[in-house]
């Protein structure tokens, strides 16, 4: 498969006589993509019921006939200022009630049925007359749902749709009332209209009141992109994408991503480092240019996977953003090392976001491709560069991964709803175990959690899963590598409760999680064998062989065969040297790296990400800062 490049651009931001030097521009810099639409709704729509496609038809036109493909994106994150007029019930209510107004983006509910009405009837209008376009070649559905804090909505529509969803799911307020133990603080309910959404408690709501709320929620996200991608298939051939997110977990993604062909996601590492990752202030310091050498990474195998293996950059950072607490300069040579990170992950397009820097409104201070005044930024001859690598490049065609880690977007919503101690974060546990396999330069897949067939990876990792589904269950049975589970795995049912017999239940396992234990991050608990667990551990009890334990004599890894068992959290040195421990015993081969230097290997190529500000002497070669370096395999 040819890997290819591609921009962001929005024609409706710029004169139109414009278009045709920028679009010879892109097509000589070697993109091949250029995804516009996704916010111009107010110019395809300008007044109810009457379409202005003219522009809109002669920007494809333009595009396409130097060269390039769209991406077309419906405008549903952006609905128009008479819309509310229209329906001044639209607007998603936040959790102390109060409206997400009118002047921005994404101000609409998912539970709103006339918005989602509207919303098909733009998509339909699109579609009928883009869908068979010979200029377009793809969709992107609406524009980073969650973001902005966006997936839950506290409106009386929510309300109405989740009192649906409740009865659908539990079919009577007993059957509710037993499952979620409202008998608790004479919490039953008579009637499903009765029951409100988990905010504006006198203190917290019952954690199955917020769990059913979330997964409601989640299930409104995923319905309202099926709404569109319903549409599209109908009169269009083309794939359909969506750009998700950085650290975003407030809906299912693998399952909206079972309604699209493509997981596309937007990178933007400067500002997630600086916004969004734990990390000390030490390690900020040192990739305050580069981003967090492991994030991005992490991204791409998450979105491998919700992707089914399709997946895309949309947007990838040019340079600084404006919406990070600070914005640094990427180093020089990143805007080129993320592009070709992604693509050793697999990513079929890494799109740059944007094509020229918008000199007004809320992004003037966002970096694009191109300065305000049209002369070249310096991710533009980055990207030509690898332009011209990836022309003489062979294919980046992805080999079997040393490991497996299992992501579960419910278990997020689990631990946010009952933390039981304030670091206690599912993403980043679970992505601490990816740095663990990542720092040995190991091939990592991350997988959904519903994965029935383990059987070709050695290695797995499931860290914190709050309830394990029946297929993983019964792929861990069968499994005849080594996993590696805990902490807290399977110690809630699917509603919500403690299940009895105790977790954490597993197969063969004789062990109980007898008491649990958070604790503030300036108290460690130190391991017999060296390094420390943070945060969390677990009382374990029962006859499973200990292989370590705390100085103070509880078990802190048991297993049964292949079967392993972490009980607590453990620090980034302790669980780096229990993956390789757990690696050698499967003859994993692994490659430590030094800090900063990250690997990927594709079927036919070694690849070397150096994310440090000073070169790397590794695999007999000088890797300058920020620099890439591949190599055949073999
Ligand atoms: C993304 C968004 C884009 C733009 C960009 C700026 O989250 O999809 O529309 O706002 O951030 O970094």
């Amino acid at each position: 498969m040819k890997r290819t490049l591609g921009v962001c651009y929005y024609p409706e931001h710029w004169p139109e006589p414009q278009w045709v030097d920028d679009a010879a521009r892109m097509a000589a810099l070697g993109l091949t993509w250029v995804r516009i639409g996704e916010f111009a709704w107010s110019r395809m729509e300008p007044v109810e019921g009457t379409y202005d496609w003219g522009w809109l038809d002669r920007a494809i036109g333009v595009l396409g006939s130097a060269g390039l493909k769209v991406v077309l994106g419906t405008p549903t994150a952006t609905p128009p200022r008479w819309m509310l007029t229209k329906h001044p019930d639209m607007l998603a209510l936040d959790r102390n009630g109060k409206p997400r107004g009118f002047g921005s983006r994404r101000h609409y509910c998912f539970s709103h049925r006339p918005y989602r009405a509207e919303c098909a009837k733009i998509v339909t209008a699109m579609a009928e007359r883009y869908g068979q376009n010979p200029h377009v070649a793809a969709w992107q559905t609406d524009n980073e749902y969650a973001c902005h804090d966006t997936t839950l909505s506290y409106s009386p529509a929510a309300t109405a749709a989740f009192r649906d969803w409740l009865a659908q799911r539990y079919q009577s307020p007993q059957a509710l009332n037993r499952a979620w133990g409202n008998v608790f603080w004479s919490m039953d309910y008579d009637s499903f209209d009765d029951i409100a959404l988990p905010n504006l408690t006198v203190t917290e709501a019952n954690p199955a009141h917020v769990m059913a709320h979330r997964r409601f929620a989640s299930d409104e996200v995923v319905s309202f992109n099926r709404l569109q991608t319903d549409i599209l298939r109908k009169h269009s051939p083309y794939p359909i994408s969506h750009n998700y997110m950085g650290q975003i977990t407030d809906f299912d993604h693998f399952a909206t991503g079972a309604d699209l062909d493509i997981a596309a996601w937007d990178a933007y590492p400067l500002g997630f480092l600086s916004d969004r990752l734990h990390a000390t202030p030490e390690h900020r310091r040192r990739f305050v240019r580069q981003g967090d050498p492991d994030f991005q990474a992490f991204h791409h195998d998450l979105y491998r996977a919700v992707g089914r293996g399709r997946w895309w950059i949309m947007e990838q950072q040019p340079g600084p953003v404006n919406w990070a607490p600070w914005n640094a300069d990427p180093l020089p040579g990143m805007a080129r090392l993320w592009a070709w990170e992604a693509f050793a992950h697999g990513a079929e397009a890494v799109c740059y976001f944007r094509w020229r820097q918008a000199p007004f409104a809320q992004e003037q201070m966002h970096a694009g491709l191109l300065r305000p005044d049209s002369a070249p930024a310096p991710a533009f001859d980055e990207a030509a560069q690898v332009a011209r690598e990836l022309a003489a490049m062979p294919d980046v065609a992805n080999a079997p991964a040393d490991a497996a880690l299992i992501f579960d977007y419910a278990s997020a919503w689990a631990w946010e709803t009952q933390p039981q101690g304030r670091d206690f974060s599912y993403f980043r546990l679970v992505f601490e175990a990816y740095r663990a396999l990542r720092a040995l330069g190991l091939n990592i897949d991350i997988l959904p959690p519903d994965t029935a067939d383990l059987s070709a990876y050695k290695l797995v990792l499931a860290p914190g899963i709050a309830t394990l589904s029946a297929p993983l269950l019964a792929a861990l049975a069968a499994h005849k590598g080594t996993a590696l589970l805990g902490p807290r795995t399977n110690s809630k049912t699917a509603e919500f409760a403690t299940p009895v017999p105790l977790p954490p239940n597993l197969p063969g396992l004789n062990a109980v999680v007898a008491r649990v234990e958070s604790l503030p991050p300036d108290v460690p608990v130190p391991l017999a064998n060296g390094g420390n667990f943070l945060h969390w551990r677990e009382k374990l009890e029962g006859s499973a062989t200990v292989v370590e334990a705390t100085t103070d004599g509880w078990p802190a890894l048991i297993r049964a065969g292949g079967l392993h068992y972490l009980a607590g959290w453990p620090d980034a040195p302790t669980f780096q040297r229990i993956v390789n421990t757990l690696c050698a015993a499967q003859d994993i081969a692994t490659d430590p790296l030094p800090e900063g230097l990250r690997r990927r290997d594709s079927a036919t190529h070694h690849f070397y990400f150096n994310y440090n500000s000073v070169e790397v002497d590794w695999d007999g070669q000088i890797i300058p800062p920020a620099g890439v370096y591949w190599r055949a395999k073999g």
